[in-house]
């Protein structure tokens, strides 16, 4: 298995290209199983979980070729990727491929849809908690579905004539709840109301994608999304949006580190409370023309406390890198995470670079210490990884970090983007 060797202490200078969202681009992947016709995504990130996503849709029948250069030649821009869902050859997604990514449990809307029935295995548990999906089926069942639970399997049916336009009310916010409802009442008969809906943006690309395939959506980006339902959808060709997530990421290393990077390819409006957030600790975060530059020039790390929400607020998968920063800050931050109940798991492995964090249920209490010192870590999931990368950029000598496949799924070349703003960092294959 790879592991990730980081020397720390350099600071970071220069610039980072920002990739295309993972989590814009998987449910932008599963919106083509709605469409006979060709969806073309442009920017789309080079990750483990997009591959694995382009295998399981073709399972249901799915084409996907990607354009031009080869994988990974050229990291500075995404890849195009052609998806074609000509005939749909099987709405059974098995548990040995849900199982590995929870996102891939969204294929049961466009499925039943199109084919008015599918058979999607339940996700199971997950490294950031139990993660149900009762939301997402209860959308379904508000658009007439039949929902069985059977043998570890959702099986799900339309009535007679397919679904039709229902009120969707989540008591929680919930980004796949939101995207599975947008999937399914886009060809539905007649309108669906939803409400409560998440704002996030990646909410607002699916739906700009649906429409440009010929949906009749309103309100994406509001709590609440008026769907008129369309007999067929069409292709069409979309960008991905930029990562925030990876955005706030680099933006959070270069505040810990110190230096001078220029985020492009990226938008302020994205992520503004998480920006926010950095330049109370003393970052200095500038929009420019194509990006956004973040410096920190000499003076210390302000304590900022922080509480994650649903989008527009401070986002929970940027809440691991912030303790992150908080463990070198000059005074004691609290850190509460209200969205995911079990999302502290770096928390320990922090505490072995030299990090002082307390936990009290969903609060975290860092006390910032001068110096960390590196050490051998774990990669537990996708966010917790990367933020032993931003604590190792900063701490003293050498740090070894583990299962770094977690890395993968999320984060396009990261190696080579922070070697070229001047951190040692390398890969060690095996
Ligand atoms: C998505 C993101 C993930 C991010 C999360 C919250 C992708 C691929 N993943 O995950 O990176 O951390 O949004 O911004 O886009 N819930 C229920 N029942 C449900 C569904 C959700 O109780 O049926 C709860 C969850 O347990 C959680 C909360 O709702 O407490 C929010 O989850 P949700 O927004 O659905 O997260 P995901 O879409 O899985």
């Amino acid at each position: 298995m790879d592991r990730i060797r980081i020397v720390g202490g350099a600071q970071l200078n220069g610039s980072i290209p920002i990739s295309g969202a993972k989590n814009a681009a998987l449910p932008l992947m599963i919106a083509s199983l709605l469409t006979p016709e060709t969806v073309v995504l442009e920017n789309v990130p080079r990750l483990s979980d997009v591959r694995l996503l382009m295998r399981i849709l073709g399972n249901h029948g799915v084409d996907a070729s990607i354009d031009g250069k080869r994988v990974g030649q050229d990291e500075d821009h995404g890849e195009t990727i052609r998806f074609t869902a000509k005939t749909i050859v099987d709405t059974t997604a098995p548990y040995e491929l849900v199982s590995r990514m929870r996102a891939s449990f969204w294929v049961i809307a466009p499925l039943l849809a199109r084919m008015g029935e599918a058979k999607v295995s339940l996700p199971g548990g997950c490294a950031i908690g139990t993660r149900p999906v009762d939301l997402l089926l209860m959308a379904l069942e508000a658009l007439g579905a039949d929902v069985q639970i059977d043998a570890g399997y959702a099986v799900v049916r339309a009535p007679t004539g397919g679904l039709r336009g229902g009120r969707i009310d989540f008591p929680k916010v919930t980004v796949g709840g939101t995207h599975t409802a947008l999937m399914a009442a886009v060809l539905a008969n007649g309108t669906t109301v939803i409400d409560n809906a998440a704002r996030e943006p990646e909410v607002v690309d699916l739906a700009n994608c649906l429409i440009a395939m010929g949906a009749k959506i309103d309100g994406a980006g509001t709590s609440r999304i008026v769907v008129e339902g369309v007999t067929s959808l069409g292709g069409c060709r979309h960008p991905v949006l930029p990562d925030r997530i990876e955005t706030g990421t680099y933006a959070m290393a270069v505040a810990m580190t110190g230096g001078d990077v220029l985020l492009q390819n990226t938008r302020a409006d994205l992520l503004q409370a998480g920006l926010d957030v950095l330049a109370r600790t003393g970052a200095e975060v500038t929009s420019e023309s194509g990006g956004i530059r973040i410096r920190r020039n000499g003076g210390g790390i302000a304590p900022v406390d922080v509480t994650t929400e649903p989008f527009p607020g401070f986002p929970t998968d940027l809440q691991a890198q912030f303790m992150a920063l908080m463990t070198r800050a000059d005074g004691v931050s609290h850190i509460r995470e209200t969205i995911f109940e079990n999302r502290f798991m770096h928390v320990s492995e922090l505490a072995r670079l030299g990090a002082h964090i307390r936990l009290d249920g969903d609060l975290a209490i860092v006390e910032g210490a001068p110096v960390l010192k590196g050490a051998p870590v774990m990669a537990t999931d996708l966010r917790a990884s990367v933020s032993l990368v931003i604590a190792a950029l900063a701490a003293e000598g050498e740090t070894m970090v583990h299962r770094v496949y977690h890395l993968d799924r999320g984060f396009e070349a990261l190696e080579k983007k922070l070697v070229r703003c001047g951190a040692q960092v390398e890969r060690i294959s095996g």
